[in-house]
This record gives C-alpha cells, structure tokens and sequence, in this order.
C-alpha cells in the first residue's frame, strides 16, 4: 500500500511506524485508521519484525481524532469512528509483537488512546497528555474511559476524563501513564535501544509473554494462571532449552 500519512522504517527487526500529518497536530482521520490497519498487517507479516514502534513527526505525538472530520457526523458517523479506532487500537494489543509509544509531543484525546493500545510507552521530556473531550462536549470514542482507568486506576483516569487538564511527563510518569522520561533529543535513542534489548531475547518468548499478559488480565486470575502454565511448558524442549542450556554453558543462546 502506499501510505500518505505514515511512513514506515524497518531496520534490524525493528519497525518504525511516524505519524505524519503535523501541519494538522497528526490528528486521526479515516485514512490514518486505513494506514494503520495496513501497517499493522504488513508488520506482521513481515517475520523478520521483532518490535514495533510508533512516534508522531512534529510538536504532537497525536493531537487526538481529527475535529474536521467529526464536526458534521450523526450519532450513526460517529458511533462507526468510535468503533473504527477501537478496532484499530485493538488490533495493535493483538499484534504478536511488542508496540512501544514514544510519545514526542502532545498526546490528547485519540492520541493518548493509540498511546495506550502500545504495550508501553516512552516519553519526551516535552510530551504533554490529557483526555480534553469534555471541553468539546464530547467523551472519548477511541477507549480511554476503559484503558485509562484500567492502566493508572480510576480516580487518575476520572481527575483526567473529567478536567480535561494536560499533564505533564513527569505527572504521566507518576501515575503510570508512561513507563520512562527522556530528554527530547534522547527519545528515539532510548526506544531505539529497548527495541533491541527486546529483539534480542526469545522470540517465543516474547510473543507468549505479551499474548498471556494481554489474553490473561481479561479472564478469571486462575484460568489465566492456568494460560500461563500451559504456555510456560510450550517452551520446554524448545526456544526455553536453548535458552537455559546457553545460561549453564555460558554462552549467547542461539535463538
Ligand atoms: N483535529 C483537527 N485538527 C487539529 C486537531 C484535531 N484534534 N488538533 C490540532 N489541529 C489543527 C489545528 O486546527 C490547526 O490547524 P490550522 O493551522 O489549519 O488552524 C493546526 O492543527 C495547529 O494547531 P494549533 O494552531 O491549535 O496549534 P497550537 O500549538 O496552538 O496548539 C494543541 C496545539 C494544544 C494540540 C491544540 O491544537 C489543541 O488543543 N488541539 C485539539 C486537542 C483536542 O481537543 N483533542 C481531542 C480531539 S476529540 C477526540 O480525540 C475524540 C476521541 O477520543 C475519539
């Protein structure tokens, strides 16, 4: 496919994934979602792909759903963008590998909520987030009111849904919203390198450990325990032997 809006890197098993709009803040229109649907699949073909990683071109990481766009739907429109971005941000939660945020910019609205379907993020010193939502009249459609409280508890994603205030990186970081601080010109050296610390482990593993964590915080804990035991013996007598054999030998593991 041939993208307008994205532009896709793919180097050292590693995909970089730019939102480029920034004349519009990359604000999340229905080409973006076409795009990203496209890459999400063209990456995961691609088996030589370890890790993705998803970063904004410009002073905004996302600047939320494209206000343009929305301003004239019907209740149907808008209901059908809502479910075109969750399905969109969920596909990315069940990608196979690992998607990292990092977030250069302002996150708001849409844009925190594709920062919160990447399985965890790293932020500029100058990121800036919020759920601005209400100040237009409107809630988020893109799953805030879910991710949010799910990832820093409800009164955090309440204080944000509910004031529309921006937060900061520092403040982002003290609730868990994101996992790193970086100085600005440092962000993609950072992620570039957490990509590659994760490149560089078992690539079954990986894969399973994402797959248990994400398939398991959405079941009873002791079916999931159940998940992870199940998946924990798929690796014996395979990627788990070499990996424990290298570690007695004392030798790299040859994956
Ligand atoms: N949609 C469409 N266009 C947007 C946009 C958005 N979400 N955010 C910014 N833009 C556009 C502006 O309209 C402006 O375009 P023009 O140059 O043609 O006027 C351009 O991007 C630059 O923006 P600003 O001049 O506003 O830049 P700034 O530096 O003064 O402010 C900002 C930056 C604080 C991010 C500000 O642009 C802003 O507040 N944006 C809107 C944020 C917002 O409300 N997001 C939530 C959207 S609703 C949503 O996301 C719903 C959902 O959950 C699905």
């Amino acid at each position: 496919m041939e993208y307008k809006i994205l532009n896709i890197k793919i180097e050292d098993a590693i995909a970089i994934v730019t939102i480029s709009r920034p004349e519009a803040m990359n604000a999340l229109n229905s080409l973006f979602f076409k795009e990203m649907d496209a890459a999400i699949a063209e990456i995961s073909a691609n088996k030589n792909v370890m890790v993705m990683i998803i970063t904004g071109e410009g002073k905004a990481f996302v600047a939320g759903a494209d206000i343009a766009e929305m301003v004239n739907m019907n209740s149907e429109e808008g209901s059908n963008f809502s479910r075109l971005g969750q399905n969109t941000f969920s596909s990315l939660e069940k990608m196979e590998i690992p998607v990292i945020g990092a977030i250069n910019g302002y996150a708001l609205g849409g844009g925190l909520e594709l920062a919160m379907g990447c399985d965890f993020r790293i932020a500029s010193a100058k990121a800036k987030f919020g759920q601005p939502e209400v100040s237009l009249g409107m809630i988020p459609g893109y799953a805030a009111t879910q991710r949010l409280s799910r990832l820093v508890g409800i009164a955090d994603a309440l204080y944000m849904l509910l004031t529309a205030e921006m937060i900061n990186a520092n403040d982002a970081l003290r609730i868990g919203l994101v996992q790193k601080v970086v100085e600005p010109e440092e962000l993609m050296n950072e992620v570039i390198s957490l990509a590659k610390k994760i490149a560089s482990k078992g690539p079954k593993a990986i894969k399973k450990a994402k797959a248990v964590t994400r398939t398991g915080i959405k079941m009873d804990f002791d079916a999931a325990s159940e998940l992870e035991s199940v998946e924990f013996g798929s690796l014996f007598g395979n990627e788990g032997e070499e990996g424990m054999k290298a570690f007695l030998e004392k030798r790299p593991p040859n994956w």
